[in-house]
């Protein structure tokens, strides 16, 4: 029987070294694209996908993303007061019922495999996914429910995918693929970081996955792989072939908001998709593109 889906872990432990200054008191998933931060973008996607249960594995000055999902009483008494009930209603979109949200700390940034065992407890012996806030998905249907519905499909694991340059294999987890129907690629091996000679193929994971919770046994052992790290793909290529594990080409485009030219894209992107905002972004852009200068050029 494949169990529903209901739980995801978000690890936010990282420093967001690549934003500095911007990040050296607040955290990299607090920056917005547009309006939203980054982890409300995760936590929205995740809800839609039928998520209850959140785990941010966070450490020091993260504080900000937790209180993000308080209810700022206050704040909201005050707009109330003053009538602004869009900006009200904004606040209200993230309130998630009580309890929903846990922590865990990773002390050490160890990996993403270790981030990952840092909420062994929290995952149990339940399915869950995981979503890399930095990787930003706009998809007419949200990248999770896209997993999720693979994954009631098929059961196991299965990972979201996307072929990237060759010369780009050594930034990602690549695939060794089997049987590919063009949407679902059964998974027959899987390196991390490889260098593009020795890449099984260019099919590389993006920050979205629905994992079983055998996982953790394999980060248990805390082996490290590429860059020293505890790799969440190392331990992932040890299911294969003792549960179904699939990749899943999901409809949508991915922004790597870890990245400053991939966070600007994500801006300039999400803007275009906002009715209030499009007509006037799409006048200045082409205005830019067009001279390659400014307005005052
Ligand atoms: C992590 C994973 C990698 C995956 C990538 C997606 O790498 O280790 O397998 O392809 O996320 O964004 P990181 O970006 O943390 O180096």
């Amino acid at each position: 029987m494949i169990k529903t889906l209901r739980k995801a872990v978000l690890p936010v432990a990282g420093l967001g070294t690549r934003f500095l200054p911007a990040t050296k008191a607040t955290a990299k998933e607090m920056l917005p694209v547009v309006d939203k931060p980054l982890i409300e973008y995760a936590v929205d996607e995740a809800r839609a996908a039928g998520i209850e249960q959140f785990c941010l594995v966070t450490g020091r000055g993260k504080t900000a993303l937790v209180e993000h999902f308080d209810i700022a009483y206050e704040l909201e008494a005050t707009l109330r007061e003053r009538g602004k009930h869009a900006e009200l209603r904004a606040l209200r979109e993230n309130h998630l019922p009580p309890g929903a949200i846990a922590t865990v700390r990773q002390q050490e940034p160890l990996g993403l495999g270790h981030a990952i065992w840092c909420a062994r407890s929290f995952i149990g012996d339940d399915p869950f996914a995981i979503l890399l806030p930095d990787d930003l998905v706009l998809a007419d249907v949200p990248c999770t429910r896209q997993l999720a519905d693979a994954y009631h499909e098929t059961g196991g694991c299965v990972v979201a995918v996307a072929e990237v340059p060759r010369a780009q294999t050594s930034r990602y987890g690549i695939l060794d693929i089997g049987r590919d129907d063009g949407r679902l690629v059964e998974v027959r091996g899987l390196v991390e970081k490889p260098r593009p000679e020795d890449a099984p193929s260019n099919l590389s994971i993006i920050g979205r996955y629905v994992l079983v919770p055998e996982v953790i046994g394999f980060l248990e052992r805390m082996d490290r792989g590429a860059g020293g790290e505890v790799q969440l793909t190392d331990a992932m290529a040890k299911l294969i072939g003792r549960v179904p594990f699939h990749g899943l080409r999901y409809q949508g485009r991915r922004f790597d908001c870890g990245d400053k030219v991939g966070f600007l894209e994500a801006q300039i992107a999400f803007a275009l998709k906002r009715p209030d905002m499009a007509p006037a972004v799409r006048a200045f852009l082409k205005n830019y593109v067009t001279d390659g200068a400014g307005p005052d050029a």
